[in-house]
């Protein structure tokens, strides 16, 4: 089927939740998609921060014919070989105690908030007087169901589906102050990712960071990380916490965990697990023998290329800080090893770049308006890097409009995940 038959047939068939760029991809190989007419790409953003291996990686292949040819689902009323050796590795990486697999991003966060109730009603610390309050942050992302949206500091996500799940307040981003004036007794878990993505590539501060955790110690609240972004390898450790010296008390993640295919994982403490008991929470699909299977493969492959991925990034971001020096439209550079926003002076010229690098055969995106985001996969050398910040070069040089006029490239590019 052609492109054109394809747009039409979705425009017809498809609730029409995505603007896509009018290009067909049919297969991947390394660090390169190609599409319908043979045009290769490079890929810098990984299927939103999923292909960290690329495409094709030898030993995910091999793993997946081997486990499709064995067994692909059972349901969790029986034991498979997989889930368990996956909890091993995740805990030991993490530093916590035991893991609940499912199948994506936004359902690990909406069970690590059912958790935090649960382990509040539990424990009743607070000699019954309800605690049962969430802090999440302005400008945050957690996805797209209720639970996650009401935790989403966003009003663009939020706004039309209100009311949402009751009981949640925002903290600005980074503000100290704001943080000591909400939290108080009746708090059940502070939530922030550790690096925010679709907020525009954020690092937490150190200082913020170890305030949430004194705060939630002391009161016997919960800290909570998203890292479905951060984590599994993206700033060049296994987690971005362990960037910060401090320990959560739920962690989620999931995009790369299963090298492409649907799995996500909440990594809790075990105080915290011990508060679920069977029936609780569940899945029918998470945690199955295939994608287990697959993602114990790809921490095994992971655990090689973290040296990789801290060297790539300060190449990249001191790419990208030479780009700063040259270019006056680039206002700030940010990010940790591997997932680097460089912020621009406008939508327009955000949304123009992307279209331009594209066109080039380079896949980047644009993520909170006039960031422009970077999540290549781990396996990207200096020399694809130089080509993309080379690519960057001419099209802040040559093809910018000036602020406030259209794009020169017509397609449409707004594209979040
Ligand atoms: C930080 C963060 N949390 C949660 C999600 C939701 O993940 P999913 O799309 O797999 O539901 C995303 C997706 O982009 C994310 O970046």
């Amino acid at each position: 089927m052609s492109l054109a038959s394809i747009i039409r047939s979705e425009r017809a068939l498809l609730v029409p939740t995505y603007d896509r760029h009018k290009i067909l991809l049919e297969e991947g190989s390394g660090v390169y998609l190609r599409d319908g007419r043979g045009k290769k790409y490079l890929d810098f953003l990984s299927g939103i921060g999923v292909n960290a291996l690329g495409y094709r990686h030898p030993a995910i292949q091999r793993t997946l014919k081997a486990q499709a040819g064995r067994l692909i689902h059972v349901s969790n009323l029986f034991f498979h070989p997989y889930q368990a050796e996956l909890a091993r590795r995740l805990t030991q990486i993490s530093g916590l105690e035991r893991a609940f697999f499912c199948n994506s991003g936004t359902e690990a966060w909406e069970g690590a908030l059912k958790f935090a109730r649960a382990y509040a009603r539990a424990q009743n610390h607070n000699g019954g007087k309800p605690k049962w309050r969430i802090l999440a942050l302005d400008n945050s992302f957690h996805g797209r169901t209720f639970g996650s949206l009401a935790t989403t500091g966003q009003a663009k996500y939020r706004h039309p589906f209100a009311p949402l799940m009751p009981g949640v307040m925002f903290v600005a981003f980074n503000d100290v102050a704001d943080l000591e004036k909400k939290f108080d007794g009746s708090v059940c878990a502070i939530c922030l990712e550790t690096v925010q993505g679709e907020g525009g590539i954020r690092p937490v501060s150190a200082e913020f960071l170890q305030l949430a955790r004194n705060l939630t110690k002391k009161a016997r609240a919960l800290l909570i990380l998203d890292e479905i972004q951060c984590g599994l390898g993206r700033t060049g450790r296994h987690f971005a916490y362990q960037h910060y010296g401090i320990q959560p008390d739920i962690v989620t993640v999931a995009k790369p965990l299963a090298a492409g295919l649907p799995l996500g994982a909440i990594l809790a403490k075990d105080r915290v697990a011990n508060t679920i008991h069977p029936g609780m929470h569940g899945s029918t699909f998470g945690g199955g023998p295939l994608a287990c299977a697959v993602a114990i493969e790809f921490l095994r492959v992971l655990d090689e290329l973290l040296g990789q991925v801290r060297k790539s990034g300060d190449y990249f971001r001191s790419q990208l800080n030479w780009l700063k020096t040259k270019h006056g439209c680039i206002r700030e550079v940010r990010g940790l090893g591997l997932m680097l926003g460089m912020e621009l002076d406008s939508a327009e010229n955000a949304k123009a770049v992307v279209a331009e690098m594209l066109q080039r055969g380079m896949v980047i995106n644009r993520t909170n308006e006039n960031t422009l985001r970077f999540l290549p996969p781990y396996i990207i050398q200096e020399r694809h890097i130089d080509q993309v910040v080379h690519g960057l070069d001419e099209v802040l040089s040559s093809s910018l409009p000036p602020v406030g006029q259209p794009p020169r490239a017509s397609r449409s590019t707004r594209k979040e995940s």
